[in-house]
């Protein structure tokens, strides 16, 4: 599929579109893989995940080099659904396959990015240390919190340089 007309940003996993300052972007198409009605946390009773499409990260069905920013913000704590409010509003890791996971969703993420994308990517430290992650994701980003950082959430800047270009 090619990106909806007009749409060349990506949020590739959107849940309640928290850090949006504009939660309904023109630009920007939203996906996550569940949704979730206001109400389904009791906590934040006006939460809730209506992505534009429902789509899984990991294989998404947009064709190569669709969007100029992606933004990827996974899941960053081990847990169940049904957990921990935190887990409620952001999702959770499966303990066993997070690795696959992350590096599957960062891979698809990077194919639907143009060259000279930018693409964005959140992680909090919380279950799993930034540099497990970095690993995992095998490409160095550009900028992002500096090593050492005592804010647990880490932002970073990564650039699609075509490969005659790196
Ligand atoms: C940390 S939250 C995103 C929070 C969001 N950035 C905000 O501002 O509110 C992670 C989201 O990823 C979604 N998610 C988890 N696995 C996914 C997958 N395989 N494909 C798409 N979305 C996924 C979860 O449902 C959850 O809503």
């Amino acid at each position: 599929m090619n990106s909806p007309q007009d749409k060349i940003i990506l949020d590739a996993c959107c849940g309640g579109r928290l850090f949006w300052f504009d939660k309904k972007q023109k630009n920007t198409i939203f996906i996550d893989n569940r949704i979730r009605k206001a109400g389904h946390d009791e906590n934040r009773p006006n939460h809730h995940i209506e992505p534009d499409i429902v789509m899984d990260n990991r294989k998404m069905t947009f064709s190569d080099k669709s969007f100029k920013l992606v933004v990827f913000d996974p899941p960053h704590l081990i847990g169940k659904e049904d957990g921990c409010r935190m887990i409620k509003q952001y999702g959770c890791l499966n303990a066993e396959t997070w690795q696959d996971d992350i590096k599957k969703g960062f891979n698809e993420c990077w194919r639907v990015l143009e060259d000279y994308g930018i693409l964005i990517f959140k992680w909090n430290d919380a279950s799993k240390k930034r540099a497990e992650v970095l690993k995992i994701i095998e490409k160095t980003p550009l900028f992002g919190h500096p090593n050492g950082s005592k804010i647990p959430t880490h932002w970073f800047c990564f650039m699609k340089m075509p490969e005659d270009k790196k």
